[in-house]
């Protein structure tokens, strides 16, 4: 009697671990998964921003950013782009740990002020050399470009001039910059992203004040008050990039796409 209810009870319990096993195995297979589990057209990467991989700040006709001004106003503590990852001297060995890592993009920025220094005028070609390389090093490996416009460096000449985004004329400078990255990379870039982040853009920078430019007023900066205006500049700041988007993407699509 006692053996054949315990017998019954081990079925059951059997039977209850069979059913829990499923969902279980669901559960506890989280770390199991692998590229399979992942569409077929999912795209794996990496990415960086100019600012933090290029280095090489003054080296072949590049001018400052606002970064590397907020870097050297002392701002971040002796921290600077200055060497960063030395990208633009180790794009080769970069490249190379991709393809070892098995990527198979890389999202990258261009930076404004080496391409074209201070923001407006003609273009600089060593820089259009090194991104040039840097392309054909990444499509020779199998290793699909991402680039980004202009993620957060826009050149401190553009600043000084008119206010950067809070002045409407950053609309033309965008588009024409970049209307250079489409005709002089689009042939092999086929992944572009205006503007990185412009919440972070209007509230860092024109809020609160804790990345360039700096702008903020009271009661918003976070630590002083440099100049600015809390309540109107992060709108027309993110008004500004908005319209500088869509004025890229309309160029994109009527002069560059087939
Ligand atoms: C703000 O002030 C704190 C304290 O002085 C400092 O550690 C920090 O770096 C400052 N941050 C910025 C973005 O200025
Ligand atoms: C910000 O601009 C608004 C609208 O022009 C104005 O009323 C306000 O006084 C300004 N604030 C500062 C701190 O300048």
């Amino acid at each position: 009697m006692e053996s054949k209810s315990k017998a019954s009870f081990n079925l059951a319990l059997n039977l209850i671990l069979l059913l829990l096993n499923l969902p279980l195995r669901v559960v506890l297979s989280v770390d199991e998964y692998s590229i399979n589990d992942f569409p077929l057209d999912f795209v794996f990467g990496s990415g960086t921003t100019a600012y933090q991989w290029e280095g090489a700040v003054n080296e072949d006709g590049r001018t400052p950013s606002v970064w590397d001004t907020f870097a050297h106003d002392g701002d971040m503590h002796e921290e600077n782009g200055d060497v960063a990852c030395d990208g633009y001297h180790k794009y080769k060995e970069d490249v190379k740990l991709m393809v070892e890592t098995g990527l198979e993009a890389y999202r990258f920025s261009i930076s404004w002020s080496r391409l074209i220094p201070n923001g407006r005028g003609p273009i600089n070609p060593k820089a259009l050399e090194f991104y040039n390389n840097l392309i054909n090093e990444l499509i020779s490996n199998g290793i699909q470009p991402h680039v980004t416009l202009n993620n957060f460096d826009f050149p401190q000449a553009l600043e000084d001039e008119y206010g950067g985004w809070i002045s409407p004329q950053m609309i033309s400078d965008f588009t024409n910059y970049a209307d250079v990255c489409f005709r002089e990379f689009g042939d092999r870039v086929l992944y572009w992203i205006t503007v990185n982040e412009p919440n972070m853009i209007a509230l860092g920078g024109y809020d609160q004040a804790i990345v360039p430019p700096q702008h903020c007023s009271p009661p918003f900066c976070v630590n002083k008050s440099i100049r600015g205006n809390s309540t109107t500049e992060p709108y027309l700041v993110v008004h500004h990039i908005l319209l500088a988007h869509s004025s890229a993407v309309r160029l994109y699509r009527t002069k560059y796409k087939v």
